[in-house]
């Protein structure tokens, strides 16, 4: 073995199945061993069985009281509007106007978009969150800066530039020519460049012409593993303002299947308003949702239907949506979709939101083997939980009976606060407490 070999002892959960539809879906080691060769996995097992596996030289750091998970993965972000998190508005249309396009305006400028991915990089690390689909602006420098400040990193990152030609300010308006050539351009500087992938990303169906949504698609055929990335049935408004201006569609995502944007790693976000043919659509096409709740709770768009997206086996994943989102931490994200959950009459185990936190996500961007869970092979990118982060946590966990009960406090309970440490392929990429985790050696 390498000296590129580390060897972690904790409590392991990874997944490697759905556990809403498989109940043997999850692994788990209590005093569990995570062997990483390289910047991948090696392996993860129980530690009686794999300690031999550790090369001699190799120090097992000992995370003993501590969970490792795979790091989480949040399908739907906004890095500019990091610095307007918790802008007061009634509603999302009003709150466009009012806060986000002119924050978006400042990121004409490839510095300030520099200086503010760089914190949100470091803010997601924080919380545990090692990949992340990423809108940025209009503007190609702020797809520069970021991925700049991702690669930098050596992060796992999805991002694209904002396609937008109409009902938008004239400052953040591109052209559907213009957008189309910088997204190409973008696509063959960034797309696989170190662990950078491209998303195609027109904001949404009001803010694009026919004509701008037609070179979206045909670029998403052109580039077929590229990501495509745009939001869907929201709010009820911004339904019937769609229903207006595309009078022939059967539906708002029917808007986006006409122009050929439906297919394998195009991550739709919010999913609210859709009837049945329209999930029916999501299935075929294997096209996923991301599903949003400190953002819908908090513009007051609605509640994601689980069981009505469960009985038609649309592809599920979890997000923040910072910032119509609420929160960086995908922990008080599993808090609140546990609500959305409860209000529709659906019961969401820890487990399941574990699961869309890590592997569902993966899964939802056709990416399992590459990052999500610990099967030999994917990328080293997890987090280590400490149950003792808060004194509530420490006492609650201390109290719990089973696995669900514990990952139960985790999810309503936890924080960025809970995230020990963060590592992304295999390094060290966040530390709570340099004080408190350093680790004991065994
Ligand atoms: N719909 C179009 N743009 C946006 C955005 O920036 N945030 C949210 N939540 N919804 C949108
Ligand atoms: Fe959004």
């Amino acid at each position: 073995a390498s000296s590129a070999c580390q060897a972690y002892r904790a409590s392991i959960l990874h997944f490697t199945a759905d556990p809403a539809f498989d109940d043997k879906a999850h692994a788990w080691h209590e005093d569990g061993l995570l062997i990483i060769d390289g910047g991948r996995v090696h392996a993860a097992g129980d530690h009686s069985q794999l300690r031999d596996a550790v090369p001699e030289g190799v120090q097992v750091q000992d995370f003993r009281g501590k969970l490792i998970v795979p790091g989480f993965i949040d399908t739907h972000i906004h890095y500019p509007q990091t610095d307007m998190i918790a802008s007061p508005a009634p509603g999302l249309l009003p709150w466009l106007e009012t806060y986000t396009f002119p924050t978006e305006r400042k990121f004409a400028d490839g510095e300030h978009a520099r200086e503010v991915a760089s914190f949100f990089l470091d803010e997601l690390l924080r919380c545990g969150t090692t990949t992340a689909m990423v809108y940025c602006t209009v503007h190609p420098s702020s797809v520069n800066a970021f991925f700049g400040e991702s690669d930098k990193r050596n992060l796992r990152m999805v991002a694209g530039k904002i396609m937008m030609d109409r009902n938008c300010p004239e400052f953040l308006s591109d052209t559907a020519e213009g957008g189309a050539r910088d997204s190409e351009e973008l696509i063959n500087k960034w797309h696989k460049h170190g662990r950078q992938l491209y998303a195609l990303t027109p904001r949404f169906a009001p803010t694009s012409t026919e004509a701008q949504l037609q070179l979206a698609g045909e670029l998403a055929r052109a580039y077929p593993d590229t990501f495509l990335q745009t939001h869907v049935a929201e709010n009820t408004d911004e339904v019937a303002w769609v229903k207006s201006l595309f009078p022939n569609s059967r539906s708002y995502l029917d808007v986006y299947d006409h122009y050929g944007m439906m297919r394998p790693r195009a991550m739709y976000a919010h999913c609210i308003w859709l009837d049945d043919h329209d999930r029916a659509r999501m299935r075929e096409t294997q096209s996923a949702a991301s599903i949003c709740p400190t953002s819908n709770l908090f513009l007051g768009s609605g509640l994601f239907d689980f069981a009505r997206a469960d009985a038609a086996q649309v592809p599920l994943s979890l997000a923040t949506d910072v910032g119509g989102g609420t929160s960086f931490s995908m922990l008080q994200t599993m808090n609140e979709v546990y609500k959305v959950g409860r209000m529709g009459g659906t019961y969401l185990p820890a487990l399941r939101m574990f699961y869309m936190a890590t592997l569902g996500g993966a899964r939802s961007m056709q990416l399992e083997g590459t990052i999500g869970n610990f099967a030999p092979g994917v990328e080293a990118d997890f987090v280590v939980l400490d149950p003792k982060a808060t004194p509530l946590l420490a006492r609650r966990t201390a109290r719990t009976e089973s696995l669900e009960e514990l990952l139960f406090a985790f999810a309503l309970l936890g924080d960025d606060r809970a995230i020990a440490a963060t590592y992304s392929a295999g390094r060290q990429v966040h530390v709570r407490d340099a004080r408190q985790d350093v680790p004991e050696l065994v």
